[in-house]
């Protein structure tokens, strides 16, 4: 992949996942169809930061929702302040709802135009750069339900996805390193020329230029998924990382030092190549090198202790779990995931212990 080369589109079955610009791009897919009004779904962070980079293809009459932003506003009853204002807005079946934000704009926004009179149309523009690379792609729609994540939900499509890194200029550099990591993960599970280009970035926060990064990110998801839309059995490498960093996820949720995301994957994928090394033969050369580069990236937040049986309790609640064994995706060589591993939970105890 040749890091100068700035990538168009991905053209899927029914929509498409635009690099163009987000100026351009929405202007020319607002000029395609007349939609009878346009709503627009921003936070008060992506009102300040992002709006304006729309605000001129956008047409006067356009109106804006607002919402408080974070995942414990990833609820019904922020759904019902999006619902009412679609409804006292006087959206109809010809409206269109534009997702300004992260994922949980994307999330919890595209669930609701799906919902809204059995399904407006909405386009996503993701402007994390999780959303970007990850949220945003395959279609998965929702909001979290009584403290469970994402346990309301549907698949639906967007009109279309629209990609632009400009928005990632203004996005904590926290938050960017912690989409990094789903960049890392898509590079471990599909790509180990991508995983292998990675290597040149020492430093999250200084890299210049995404567009490459994240094409070539959102064409293996996309790969995966479309290859499975259903989750029955490949797109499970997805979950590379997440089934422990979910867990210490949730763990150190419940402390005083919380975990981004992206963070608790970092160290959920690096305790995951060590079971891939039990499981599958990963070599020891991909262990170390692995390690290595999550440790330069991810230093700083590397967990100095847990409670692993609190940390089994939380996988013990995994869904995809078969007869009390506990499931995972696992490499079996850098760029190259395998699903359904079934792990007993003795084994994760001396993993943990040994961490
Ligand atoms: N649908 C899927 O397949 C899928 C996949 C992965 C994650 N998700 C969901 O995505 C959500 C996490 O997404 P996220 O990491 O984007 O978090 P987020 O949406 O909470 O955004 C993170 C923070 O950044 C702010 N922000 C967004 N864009 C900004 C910008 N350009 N400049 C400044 N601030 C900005 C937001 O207001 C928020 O405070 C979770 O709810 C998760 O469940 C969904
Ligand atoms: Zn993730």
């Amino acid at each position: 992949m040749d890091l100068d080369i700035v990538m168009k589109r991905l053209d899927l079955h029914t929509y498409s996942i635009q690099f163009d610009g987000v100026q351009t791009a929405l202007s020319k897919l607002l000029k395609e169809t007349a939609y009878s009004s346009l709503f627009v779904l921003v936070d008060e962070n992506t009102r300040e930061h992002c709006l304006s980079l729309i605000k001129d293809t956008l047409p006067d009459n356009t109106k804006i929702i607002d919402i408080q932003s974070g995942e414990i506003h990833k609820t019904l009853d922020t759904c019902k302040i999006i619902w009412e204002a679609l409804l006292n807005g006087g959206a109809d079946r010809q409206s269109l709802l534009i997702n300004l934000g992260g994922g949980v704009i994307g999330d919890m926004g595209g669930f609701c135009a799906s919902t809204f009179m059995r399904g407006i149309r909405f386009v996503q523009i993701p402007t994390t750069l999780l959303s970007q690379v990850d949220a945003s792609v395959g279609s998965k729609l929702g909001v979290d339900f009584q403290q469970v994540k994402n346990i309301i939900g549907l698949f639906q499509d967007p009109i279309a996805v629209l990609i632009d890194p400009t928005f990632l200029k203004t996005l904590p550099s926290a938050e960017l390193r912690s989409g990094y990591a789903e960049v890392i993960k898509h590079a471990l599970i599909y790509d180990a020329e991508l995983w292998a280009q990675l290597q040149s970035i020492d430093q999250v926060a200084t890299v210049g230029k995404w567009d490459a990064l994240i094409y070539r990110s959102v064409q293996i998801k996309q790969e995966i998924v479309e290859q499975d839309r259903k989750e029955k059995s490949l797109r499970k490498i997805l979950n590379f990382g997440h089934t422990i960093g979910h867990a210490i996820e949730s763990y150190f949720l419940t402390t005083d030092t919380p975990l981004l995301h992206g963070e608790a994957i970092a160290w959920g994928m690096y305790a995951e190549c060590i079971l891939s090394q039990q499981l599958l033969g990963l070599s020891d050369q991909d262990v170390q090198s692995a390690h290595r580069y999550l440790e330069k990236i991810y230093a700083d937040k590397k967990p100095v202790k847990w409670d692993t049986d609190a940390l089994l309790k939380y996988m013990r609640q995994d869904k995809k779990n078969v007869n009390q064994k506990i499931s995972f995706s696992l490499l079996d060589r850098l760029g190259h995931g395998v699903p359904d591993q079934f792990v007993e939970e003795e084994m994760l105890v001396s993993l943990f212990e040994g961490f």
